[in-house]
């Protein structure tokens, strides 16, 4: 193979409770990507449609993923990159991550499959680096792996793939601002109270327990943040009232994806989801900000192939 076409999906990361070690990816929004190999050693961002982002190798999240792979391997040759952005940098559903799990996803295939799954999110993980300032894994890992992911541990890197119950749905708004990461993890106290954490582990564990069984009330019930929530949210306009408006429509659980703005909410069954996103919609369109909308099911498999050539 030297060229292959992939979709890179959107990503939801925290899911609430769980920040930094929860995220999932989503079906029906995500970036395409076609990369290369070429005989020039090093990476190349050649095309970048659809957002104003840098295509120098080392300021983009793409080239920074690719070169830490390319660092590991025993390949002398090099890649281009082709990016065509659908998900908006600074939305909160894994803009940067897409690009660089798309990267080395890709790179990877190329190349026969040397590394393994873990491996290629430690090199996306310099891409997140880049953006934000953090190495975090939450986007990356749901990219690679498909459906929900936990990273238990940073140090070793452990990532624990979750089941999905087959009837969940994502509802997905962001208005149309944008929250760039490393702005939104600087407001965030570095310490929790022990009243707090107990709290929040317990719903970790409901989550990761509800979505092993498919208990769809206990997801629901466990889809609460007391640490982060409460302070971010506060950069996100009509937070509580597109909350409320989802909760109330019969939403299992809302909060903001990844670090925001996106809101996101579960609800079981697709109809549900278009419930609850009308009922999103409608907070926007009283206040006057406008949005886009997204209804996903949850994405088992991550990245997904389009095609290859030889
Ligand atoms: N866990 C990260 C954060 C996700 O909330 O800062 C960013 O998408």
């Amino acid at each position: 193979m030297q060229e292959i076409k992939i979709f890179c999906p959107a990503t939801i990361a925290n899911i609430s409770c769980g920040f930094d070690v929860l995220g999932v990816a989503l079906e029906s929004v995500g970036d395409e990507m076609v990369v290369r190999k070429i005989a020039k050693n090093g990476i190349y961002i050649t095309k970048l449609e659809g957002q104003e982002l840098p295509m120098e190798t080392l300021q983009n999240v793409a080239g920074v993923a690719g070169l830490a792979l390319l660092e590991k391997s025993t390949y002398t040759g090099g890649f281009e990159i082709e990016i065509r952005k659908k998900i908006k940098a600074g939305s909160g559903i894994g803009s940067s991550a897409a690009s660089a799990s798309g990267a080395v996803w890709a790179m990877n295939e190329l190349l026969g499959r040397p590394f393994s799954k873990l491996e290629l999110v430690q090199f996306a993980m310099e891409g997140e680096r880049l953006a934000s300032g953090v190495a975090h894994a939450d986007n990356v890992a749901p990219a690679l792996f498909g459906g929900f992911t936990l990273v238990r541990s940073y140090d070793p890197l452990d990532i624990v793939p979750i089941p999905s119950p087959s009837e969940l749905y994502a509802t997905v708004i962001h208005p149309q601002i944008e929250v760039k990461t490393s702005d939104s993890r600087k407001i965030l106290k570095t310490t929790i109270s022990l009243a707090d954490g107990i709290k929040q582990w317990g719903n970790v564990g409901g989550l990761v327990a509800g979505l092993f069984t498919s208990d769809y009330a206990l997801i629901g019930r466990s889809l609460v943040d007391h640490i982060v929530e409460p302070i971010r949210s506060m950069l996100i306009p009509g937070f509580d009232d597109v909350k409320s408006a989802s909760l109330n429509s019969g939403a299992l659980g809302c909060g903001i994806s990844g670090s925001g703005p996106s809101i996101f909410a579960f609800s079981q069954g697709k109809k549900k989801a278009v419930e609850v996103a009308d009922a999103m919609k409608k907070v926007y369109q009283h206040i006057g900000i406008d949005y886009d909308v997204h209804v996903s099911k949850i994405n088992p498999e991550g990245i997904k192939l389009i095609h290859s050539s030889k």
